[in-house]
């Protein structure tokens, strides 16, 4: 059993503020080309906004803050500028971690880590224990990440681990091989840019996560725009399947109203 429920399977517990925010942080390259810059400018402009909405995240109590940062299909680029972002990844850890330690920060690098250097490798994981037990935010970087390498290596995984079981795995038996499994699923989706499309992130952990797009260019976007988005999100009615009555509780049940603190908290299964 993973820790955390799935939310096909048991209503999940929510609130106003969402637990675990996942964004496609895109645009960066937009961003340099409108000011004449080269696209890696706007790359380590963005670097500046992951730490803006680090320090957002540790401010609003959201628990989970996971980000896209080089997905699978990104080895299609040029490749000076993948190899532009690998020294920007070594350098981005080597000159954060510490202070993401004092601030009660636990990294965590989800993806195919096996493509990258050794080198970059070891620094991932010795970031990663740096921060092992700090638990005011898990920060989660997707680097080489891809959502449906994600499924198949869990799938692979249960293969070997349950063998005896297949043909009756459940959603938990895969869940907990999935490369989140020690978050919850995540409650809001950013993607700033523009595009209004997945490429590829979290597959199976968006099943019932609120999406939410914006134009914004990630090293544009900030406090503000941050906030739109989780206003956005306050304002959303997750049903999970239910209707919008079986949200509001009778007065004789009690005086949740929808949208407020752990509005319906129901038990599907188990
Ligand atoms: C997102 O910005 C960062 C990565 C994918 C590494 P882009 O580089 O995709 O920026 P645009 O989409 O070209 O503006
Ligand atoms: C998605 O951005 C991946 C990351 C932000 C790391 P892309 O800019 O690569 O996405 P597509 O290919 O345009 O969908
Ligand atoms: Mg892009």
């Amino acid at each position: 059993m993973g820790v955390f429920s799935s939310s096909t399977k048991i209503v999940p517990n929510i609130s106003d503020v969402p637990r675990h925010v996942a964004i496609i942080m895109d645009g960066n390259g937009r961003w340099a080309k409108k000011r004449f810059l080269p696209r890696f400018a706007g790359h380590t402009r963005g670097v500046e906004t992951v730490r803006e909405i680090v320090r957002l995240c540790l401010e609003r109590r959201i628990k989970y803050l996971t980000l896209f940062a080089f997905s699978s299909e990104n080895w299609r680029r040029p490749p000076e500028e993948v190899g532009l972002l690998m020294q920007l990844f070594v350098r981005a850890l080597r000159g954060e971690v510490s202070k993401l330690a004092r601030n009660g920060v636990r990294l965590r690098i989800i993806g195919d880590l096996s493509r990258f250097d050794p080198e970059l490798q070891e620094l991932i994981s010795v970031s990663e224990e740096q921060t092992a037990k700090c638990d005011k935010l898990t920060l989660t970087i997707a680097a080489n990440y891809g959502g449906r390498w994600d499924i198949l290596q869990a799938v692979n995984r249960l293969v070997e681990s349950q063998p005896e079981k297949a043909g009756k795995w459940d959603e938990e038996d895969l869940a907990q091989h999935l490369a989140m499994s020690f978050a919850p699923e995540p409650d809001l989706f950013i993607r700033t840019g523009g595009e209004e499309r997945i490429s590829n992130f979290l597959l199976w952990q968006l099943a019932y996560t609120e999406l939410y797009f914006t134009d914004t260019l990630w090293p544009e976007f900030g406090a503000v725009a941050f906030d739109k988005a989780l206003s956005s999100f306050r304002a959303r009615e997750r049903r999970f399947g239910r209707t919008s009555e079986q949200l509001v509780p009778t007065k004789e049940e009690g005086d949740q109203l929808v949208g407020s603190g752990t509005t319906g908290n129901v038990k599907t299964d188990a």
